[in-house]
């Protein structure tokens, strides 16, 4: 398949590198969206890691989707500062009008949420980024807004 082809591709330009297991990760999200797990039994065979190995550290990295993405992508910060200025009450309003939970994609395939451990925006926390675009001092109606923008 294209799929298959693209990632025979990824992995030759990758291989000889010094640890590259990551950029090859890394390569086939930035080329797919995601990372396929279909893929995963021929990366693996060709770095010469067991399939466990690989599934390991696809599942260790939360940046790395298993699942192609909305046309929308909001970076939630859960990390400290944004968690007490609100961030979880803030959270919770976003994944329930959206109808989703922590990774999940609306039906209509327009938004993913994602968590983030800081974003490096703490002195206007909560903070989330939309599709690359911080935004800080999420309020509840922020939220609301948000939501009808990107979510219809
Ligand atoms: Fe949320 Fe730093 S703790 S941006």
């Amino acid at each position: 398949s294209d799929l298959d082809a693209r990632t025979a591709e990824i992995v030759k330009q990758y291989q000889s590198l010094e640890g590259p297991l990551l950029p090859i990760l890394n390569a086939l999200q930035a080329e797919f969206g995601y990372v396929p797990k279909s893929v995963l039994p021929d990366v693996a065979a060709a770095l010469n890691i067991s399939r466990a190995e690989i599934h390991g550290v696809v599942s260790f990295y939360h940046d790395y989707r298993d699942h192609p993405a909305g046309e929308h992508v909001i970076k939630v910060c859960r990390a400290e500062a944004c968690q007490a200025a609100g961030g979880e009450a803030m959270s919770a309003r976003l994944l329930s009008l959206l109808g989703i939970d922590w990774h999940g994609t609306t039906a209509n395939g327009k938004v993913t949420v994602e968590p983030a451990y800081c974003l490096g925006l703490c002195a206007c926390a909560p903070a989330l980024f939309v599709d690359g675009a911080p935004i800080g001092r999420v309020s509840a109606d922020r939220v609301d807004i948000l939501v009808a923008e990107v979510a219809s």
